[in-house]
């Protein structure tokens, strides 16, 4: 399976999707498919550095955080573990709700706030079309989920809308590393290992092979930053995180809008 190549990808388009409702379609049922055993396999095939990358999100956002009337949206939340490390950061009257499209993955979502008793809220939503009122949240993030979307602009048009004046996004997505030692073995691992071993265990190859071809088909940080300016973000910025495996876009709302 393969996605659209780099440079104006106006959204995911996994192989033999015509168009953004098939894309959607496709993306809601590869992840329904794989959510029973999802966790097993980001800690699995990520060596658990998958969990260091949300707890360094969290740390990074303390600061909003830690406002006891903080608003918090984690999108695209899957079985929510960023949410939970927002949680873990917060005082107890921070609101923290987790969305995402896929119901199976919402359940198992559920089911670790209340073996937890972590205060989260998980609701079902669309994240283009969210069911949120303008000018809602303090912060908004998205990590690993952004890149399924259908549409990138209309994705960051809807964290712009739900986010409030001066608040901030953070979108957490995986990259290429470029060095030529270390990008290369990781290439060889993204695209090679990695969808065999996702295959066999989740009992999904399709869906192991999408994650690499997704990943190279997403625009690069640099091509992101231009869109998040298009959509009138503020204070864009985007950091490289172990060796350029995992890249963390942040930026604000404007004030006094
Ligand atoms: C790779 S998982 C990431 C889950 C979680 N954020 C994490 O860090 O493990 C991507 C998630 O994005 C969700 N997703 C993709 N497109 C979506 C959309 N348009 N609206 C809501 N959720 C979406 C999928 O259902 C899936 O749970």
């Amino acid at each position: 399976m393969s996605a659209a190549p780099q440079g104006g990808a106006p959204g995911t388009r996994p192989a033999g999707v015509r168009d953004e409702t098939e894309a959607a379609a496709h993306v809601r049922e590869m992840f329904g498919r794989i959510a029973p055993r999802y966790d097993l396999l980001n800690h699995l095939l990520s060596l658990d550095i998958d969990k260091v990358w949300r707890r360094r999100v969290a740390r990074r956002f303390r600061g909003v955080l830690q406002d006891s009337k903080a608003d918090v949206l984690d999108l695209c939340c899957g079985t929510g573990d960023l949410a939970f490390a927002f949680r873990r950061q917060a005082p107890d009257g921070a609101e923290i709700v987790g969305s995402d499209f896929v119901p199976e993955m919402l359940v198992r979502a559920r089911a670790k706030a209340a073996a937890a008793k972590a205060a989260v809220e998980f609701i079902e939503a669309d994240a283009l079309n969210l069911p949120f009122a303008p000018a809602s949240f303090d912060l908004v993030s998205c990590a690993f989920g952004f890149r399924n979307l259908a549409n990138y602009e209309c994705g960051l048009n809807e964290i712009l809308r739900v986010l409030k004046p001066g608040g901030a996004a953070a979108i957490l997505e995986f990259a290429e590393p470029s060095g030529k030692l270390f990008g290369g073995l990781y290439r060889f691992y993204f695209r090679r290992i990695l969808p065999v071993l996702g295959g066999i265990i989740s009992g999904n190859a399709s869906a192991y092979a999408y994650l690499p071809s997704s990943v190279s088909a997403f625009p690069s940080p640099e091509a992101l930053q231009a869109q998040f300016e298009r959509a009138g973000f503020v204070e864009i910025q985007f950091e490289r995180w172990t060796a350029g495996i995992v890249t963390l876009h942040t930026a604000k709302r404007p004030r006094g809008t």
